[in-house]
């Protein structure tokens, strides 16, 4: 998929309802992180969605991958691709819901609600406002940031003198989750099941593995709970089974609807943006020089890094009939919020495909906007912060090992391994 795509090679034929027209039709499942592709930049085959001359809502071909099987796109769904128009699904709370929004355990008929994605105003802020204190990025300052430099130095400088390094496997995956496991509190020894779980959740398309996997991981957090509620601690998992929301305390189900989203959420975000970041930087060693340099334009390059590399779209259902942009919009229909076309939406961003480590007033969508914006986004972007400032202390240039494949799925599923090379002697 090297070629720039346009809408009417996009268009398709499929049955959709009556409020769709014809002209709208298309099939964007590739734009969804499904399929892989070389390209420096792998958001690249969305690029002709933004443009002024493409209409302002499209209806994608039915899929059942990813969150779509989940949040009610069986039937197809409308694509949104431009940046207001983004901006404002995620804003208007009114027209748009995100109940149901990544409720997986619907599939083994578990009927607690996953918090606080899947929750609507009013009761989403009383969510929110009982979880902010542990992600604020004045506690990730005191708190977290001393763990995520010491776990960070510590595993750079175990590979430095190796010269070498599968990027993705050995150290994008393993990082962000030793933090996060340490932040909730979970024993170390469960880290290779929740990361088999969470792929089969996410990742293996078959109805039977994601059952077994929610099954596995849903007992466990109870059990967790559980014994959190007999033996409390100082980690997260613990405040939460002991919190208070409104001067009470939690009902079993906000338990686990909180602890089982945390989860879900807090596991391979962080490690596909870094297997991405990296790759780019491994075919971009200018990219790296220029860091490398200047270390005080990390903070925006990272925020650089997250816009190019939208790694979800998100994806919400309309909660009443209304007109929008000619479309009658019906009660349930269900809406994606295309973001790696957002992202790049020349309306918004300056000369948007380059990518520019020093962009000023970067307000992308890689974490959403309005009232569902990623809960651990301070924490995300310390974790990338830390990891380039240390590196480039310790890691000379790298490049992709010869030979290695680096073909990437543009979205969560990222590369699985990215084994890098450096000269070891100039570390
Ligand atoms: C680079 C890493 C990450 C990315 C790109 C990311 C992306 C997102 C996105 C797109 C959403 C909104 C989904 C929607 O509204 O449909 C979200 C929500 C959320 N994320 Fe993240 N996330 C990342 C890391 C994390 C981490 C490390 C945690 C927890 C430790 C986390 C916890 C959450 C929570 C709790 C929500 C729900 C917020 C709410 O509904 O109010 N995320 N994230």
């Amino acid at each position: 998929m090297t070629q720039a795509l346009t809408l009417d090679a996009v268009r398709a034929e499929f049955d959709a309802p009556e409020n769709v027209p014809e002209d709208r039709k298309v099939d964007l499942n590739f734009a969804m992180g499904s399929v892989p592709n070389d390209l420096v930049d792998p958001y690249e085959p969305c690029e002709f969605l933004n443009h002024p001359d493409i209409p302002r809502l499209l209806y994608n071909k039915p899929s059942m991958m990813g969150l779509g099987a989940i949040s009610g796109a069986r039937q197809g769904n409308w694509v949104v691709t431009h940046y207001e128009d983004i901006d404002r699904v995620y804003t208007d709370n009114e027209h748009f819901s995100n109940a149901g929004t990544a409720e997986f355990q619907r599939l083994i008929g578990e009927t607690f609600k996953s918090i606080p994605l899947a929750i609507d105003p009013p009761d989403h802020a009383k969510y929110r406002m009982f979880l902010w204190p542990y992600f604020s990025p004045a506690r990730i300052t005191r708190d977290l940031e001393p763990e995520i430099r010491k776990v960070c130095v510590e595993m750079i400088e175990e590979i430095a003198d190796k010269g070498e390094v599968d990027m993705a496997w050995d150290f994008a995956r393993v990082f962000p989750v030793r933090i996060f496991m340490g932040l909730m509190g979970f024993p170390k020894e469960m880290f290779d099941d929740f990361l088999e779980w969470e792929w089969n959740i996410l990742h293996s398309g078959s109805l039977e593995k994601m059952q077994w996997a929610l099954s596995n991981v849903l007992k466990f957090l109870r059990g967790f709970i559980a014994e959190k509620e007999a033996n409390p601690d100082p980690f997260l998992t613990s405040s939460i089974v002991h919190g208070e929301i409104e001067g009470r305390p939690l009902t079993e189900d906000e338990k686990i609807g909180i602890v089982w989203f945390l989860w879900l959420g807090g596991l391979d975000t962080v490690a596909a943006t870094i297997a991405q970041m990296y790759r780019r930087m491994a075919l971009q060693p200018e990219l790296q020089q220029r860091i490398r340099e200047n270390p005080e334009i990390i903070n925006s390059a990272v925020e650089e890094f997250l816009r190019t590399q939208p790694i979800l779209s998100s994806a919400r259902t309309a909660t009443k009939d209304f007109e929008w942009h000619g479309i009658q919009v019906k009660k349930g229909d269900s809406f994606s919020c295309l973001n790696p076309s957002g992202n790049f939406d020349p309306a918004r961003f300056e000369d948007p495909r380059t990518f520019n480590p020093e962009r000023k007033g970067n307000r992308h969508f890689t974490f959403v906007g309005g009232i569902h914006t990623c809960l651990g986004a301070h924490l995300a972007r310390r974790e990338l912060r830390v990891l380039l400032e240390e590196w480039f202390k310790r890691i000379p240039e790298f490049r992709v090992k010869p030979g290695a494949d680096t073909t990437v799925f543009p979205g969560l599923l990222s590369i699985r391994n990215l084994p890098l090379v450096w000269d070891p002697a100039k570390a």
